[in-house]
């Protein structure tokens, strides 16, 4: 009996190794083509429903999301299923390979249904708790994220108010997140397991990978090359903070507390460039009172400007029409997190920005407008090709326009400063 079930296995073994696969690369591309078609519409509908989670965080938009994403994960799995008939590894068309490569990967389509459903249950679950946050500081205002806190946290100078809204938030969002963050991320390993990585992070780093590139000793060197400047950027702010709030407050370790440097995630410092300017004689340049006399349209305007002033595209006029450029003012909760998303039908591209009409949120319109730059200039690209060139590349797009449009010279041309005074110190 045993002896039967072996050499049947190895019938079995041999049977699957004959079932050849396709090595035609011309039919390859012809059903890649097909693929885009249909991926196209899938897209098209997940982004509309999650739009409508994003802009209105119901349960009943939670449960449609959670609804989709089933059936988008059976297209995932026919994708890599079909292309798995093909002997892809083998290709000569180098980007025809890469492709396929990617769409044999199931993602957490890989998990059992069971695990699958959970992990966007836990997805969609933290994005709401993150997005409907909200704190009570005399009992009576609520308080969210934005535009409340962030403002409170960007102008506040009293340190204990700081603290108590750095630390109350934390404790609204990530304490409550934490549990079903961490089974999250099991499960997200465990997906990554399953499509031939050690773990997500593995995941993530292969889509940065050239043949013949190292893509860690590249960001070590990059970083190795910007520490002495960012070490002694840090000192000095530093030294000027404590001058303000008092030595007392700052820990021995060296590090800046998070909550007084103007932003919830202590990452854009701009918000206190008033208590760190080096010289009385220099003067921050201010265009936030010329940007308060504008509409949030008539900054997404300018800026639309600003890109067809480069010879780049103008947004659609679908953009205009379904984008959520401000905090609803009906009471809804909504995802205030700037995003520029793509709808993948070469004309619907929105932003989602809780625009507030200051210099800080003009630089992100830039931002997030870079995005949609993107968009454009990639649109009529098979379905595959309409992402960056790797997973970091838009953000750097959105930035180069960012970083540009903040310069005195550049303030000065569309009119939001006066004039400006080149300052070499002193
Ligand atoms: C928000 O979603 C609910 C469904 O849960 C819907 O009834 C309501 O009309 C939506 N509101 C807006 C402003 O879209
Ligand atoms: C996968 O192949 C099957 C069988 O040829 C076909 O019916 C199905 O439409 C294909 N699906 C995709 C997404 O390519
Ligand atoms: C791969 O094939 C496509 C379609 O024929 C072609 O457009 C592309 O230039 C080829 N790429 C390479 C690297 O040969
Ligand atoms: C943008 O501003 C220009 C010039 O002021 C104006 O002609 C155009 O109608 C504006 N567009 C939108 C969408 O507001
Ligand atoms: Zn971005």
């Amino acid at each position: 009996m045993a002896k039967y079930l072996i050499s049947s296995l190895i019938l079995l073994v041999i049977i699957v190794c004959v079932t050849t696969l396709n090595t035609d690369e011309d039919e390859a591309w012809a059903w890649f083509q097909e693929y885009s078609d249909a991926a196209s519409i899938v897209e098209n509908r997940r982004a509309k429903i999650n739009w409508a989670y994003i802009t209105n965080i119901t349960d009943y938009n939670q449960q449609r999301e959670l609804e989709y994403s089933e059936i988008r994960k059976e297209f995932t799995k026919q994708v890599a299923q079909n292309a798995s008939t093909f002997d892809f590894n083998n290709f000569q068309n180098s980007t025809l390979k890469r492709e396929f490569k990617r769409l044999a990967n199931k993602g957490t389509a890989a998990l059992s249904d069971i695990k699958f459903t959970r992990i966007n249950k836990l997805a969609i679950g933290l994005e709401s708790t993150y997005g409907k946050a909200k704190l009570c500081k005399t009992g009576k205002t609520e308080l969210s994220l934005e535009p409340e806190l962030t403002q409170m946290l960007a102008s506040g100078r009293n340190h204990d108010d700081l603290l108590w809204i750095w630390k109350n938030w934390r404790d609204a969002t990530g304490k409550v997140m934490r549990e079903d963050y961490l089974e999250f991320v099991e499960l997200q390993n465990e997906a990554a397991r399953l499509n031939g990585y050690t773990d997500t992070g593995e995941y993530w780093r292969d889509g940065y990978s050239i043949e013949g590139y190292d893509f860690r000793a590249d960001l070590e060197k990059l970083y190795d090359q910007l520490r002495p400047f960012y070490k002694e950027l840090h000192t000095y702010v530093k030294s000027k903070l404590k001058a303000y709030y008092g030595a007392d407050k700052f820990p021995d370790s060296g590090h800046i507390p998070a909550h007084l440097l103007g932003d919830m995630w202590a990452l854009i410092w701009v918000n206190v460039e008033d208590l760190v300017l080096p010289y009385e004689s220099s003067k921050p340049v201010n265009a936030t009172p010329a940007i308060q006399k504008l509409t949030i349209r008539e900054v997404f305007n300018i800026t639309d400007e600003f890109f067809t002033s480069l010879g780049l595209e103008t947004v659609t006029q679908e953009f205009w029409d379904n984008s959520m450029l401000e905090k609803p003012k009906d009471g809804r909760d909504v995802i205030c997190h700037a995003d520029a998303l793509d709808f993948s039908d070469g004309k619907d591209f929105r932003i989602k920005q809780c625009t507030r009409l200051n210099m800080e949120d003009f630089v992100t319109v830039h931002h997030e407008m870079g995005h949609i730059q993107y968009y454009l200039q990639y649109k009529d690209l098979l379905y595959s090709f309409r992402a960056g060139a790797n997973p970091g590349f838009h953000e750097a797009v959105g930035d180069v326009l960012a970083l540009s449009v903040s310069t005195p010279k550049h303030l000065k041309e569309v009119g939001l400063i006066d004039s400006y005074e080149e300052n070499y110190g002193g």
